[in-house]
């Protein structure tokens, strides 16, 4: 069978200390399970640019997409970066660059240790965030006006497109049939931004017509951060635009345990076959790099998400155990209640998976 190479790249801050791990696991899965990945580390990130100036070269992008089946990042953006350039050209030249439309999302939790709601479990935390990430308020349109003077004007356009906003609703409608999940909820601001949500509103009205084995609804994302808040197992699949999915998973991962714990997948949902790319939903958390405290368990779930995308379904599930049992036991980070540092609440999950491989 053929071999599946995974770029990797640590990227800033936090992001190569937790990168480090996921990849220690991956290549347990290489060399004790004989899974045929290769993994191709790519020096990309602040240190980079501020090495050579090189955020995201043209051929690096193109050979990416030519020979990879997926992507690892860790996560970009750094103090001494203050406009984000390499973060943007890296990051946008996955997400925009592959076309991956889909970003995928869990919010689950996977202990009730982790749940911060009152009377709430990790029962009642289990649903998916369908993020579109290829348009929206992130395309980059508008402009500074006046730039510096009392009069200026700053403008960043919301663009949705017909064939955009149809395939992230398809695609959380598709994902719903094929996980035996039976609603699906749509969050905009239809009533106040009249033309590019109208458009949210009507086609999801239209694709829902065609899924009558799935329940749907609509909400406002503003009641929709309440009713998350007030009941998240009222939710099962929710879909929304770039920013209103940016934001409501940083608040799920909340009822996770964290950003520590809270992983993703960006995706071409409807060609799997295409380069994906898989990242924790956190940052780089500047004031954490360097001291072994970041949680290192985002980093490898998201292992899991890549792995189940690549055709081992069966590991992720594997990876989550693990992850809960760590939680349960107080083998983990000092975010989840643990007392071990970035590297020994890896180590001890990677070696109980090894265990069993
Ligand atoms: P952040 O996610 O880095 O941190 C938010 C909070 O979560 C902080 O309190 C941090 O300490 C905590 N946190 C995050 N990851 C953690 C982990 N693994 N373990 C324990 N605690 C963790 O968000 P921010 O502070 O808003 O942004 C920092 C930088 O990261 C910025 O430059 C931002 O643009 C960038 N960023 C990048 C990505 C990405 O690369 N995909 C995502 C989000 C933010
Ligand atoms: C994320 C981040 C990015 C986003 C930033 C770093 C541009 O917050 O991946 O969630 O807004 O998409
Ligand atoms: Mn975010």
């Amino acid at each position: 069978s053929k071999r599946k190479k995974i770029a990797i790249i640590g990227g800033d801050g936090i992001g190569p200390a937790v990168t480090r791990e996921a990849k220690l696991l991956l290549e347990v899965y290489r060399d004790k399970a004989g899974l045929p990945i290769d993994l191709w580390e790519l020096d990309l990130g602040a240190d980079r640019f501020l090495r050579d100036g090189t955020t995201f070269p043209k051929e690096i992008q193109i050979a990416i997409q030519r020979e990879c089946s997926a992507v690892l990042l860790g996560a970009l953006g750094d103090p001494r970066v203050p406009g984000l350039e390499h973060a943007r050209d890296i990051l946008f030249g996955m997400r925009f660059g592959y076309d991956l439309y889909a970003n995928i999302r869990p919010v689950k939790a996977l202990s009730d240790k982790l749940v911060p709601l009152k009377g709430r479990g990790a029962k009642d935390v289990d649903l998916v965030v369908f993020r579109e990430n290829t348009e929206g308020i992130y395309v980059g349109m508008g402009g500074q006006f006046k730039r510096g003077t009392p009069d200026e004007v700053a403008i960043n356009e919301d663009v949705n497109t017909r064939k955009g906003v149809e395939r992230i609703i398809r695609a959380a409608f598709e994902y719903a049939r094929s996980h035996g999940r039976t609603r699906v909820t749509m969050a905009d601001k239809s009533n106040a931004m009249r033309h590019a949500h109208e458009l949210w509103l009507r086609v999801f009205h239209e694709v829902r017509a065609q899924y009558g084995d799935i329940s749907s609804d609509h909400v406002y994302v503003d009641a929709l951060c309440l009713y998350l808040i007030q009941d998240p197992s009222k939710f099962q699949v929710v879909v929304t635009n770039n920013l209103f999915g940016d934001i409501v998973t940083d608040l799920g991962a909340a009822f996770q345990g964290g950003l520590g714990m809270a992983a993703s997948a960006n995706v071409h949902a409807s060609d799997p076959k295409r380069v994906a790319l898989f990242e924790p939903v956190h940052g780089s958390a500047p004031p954490l790099a360097g001291k072994d405290i970041a949680n290192p368990f985002a980093a490898l779930l998201t292992v899991g998400m890549m792995l189940a995308h690549l055709g081992w379904p069966d590991e992720e599930k594997r990876i989550e155990r693990w992850v809960t049992q760590a939680v349960d036991e107080g083998q983990c980070t000092v975010d989840v209640g643990g007392t071990l540092g970035t590297q020994a609440a890896a180590a001890w999950l990677r070696e109980r998976v090894a265990a069993e491989l």
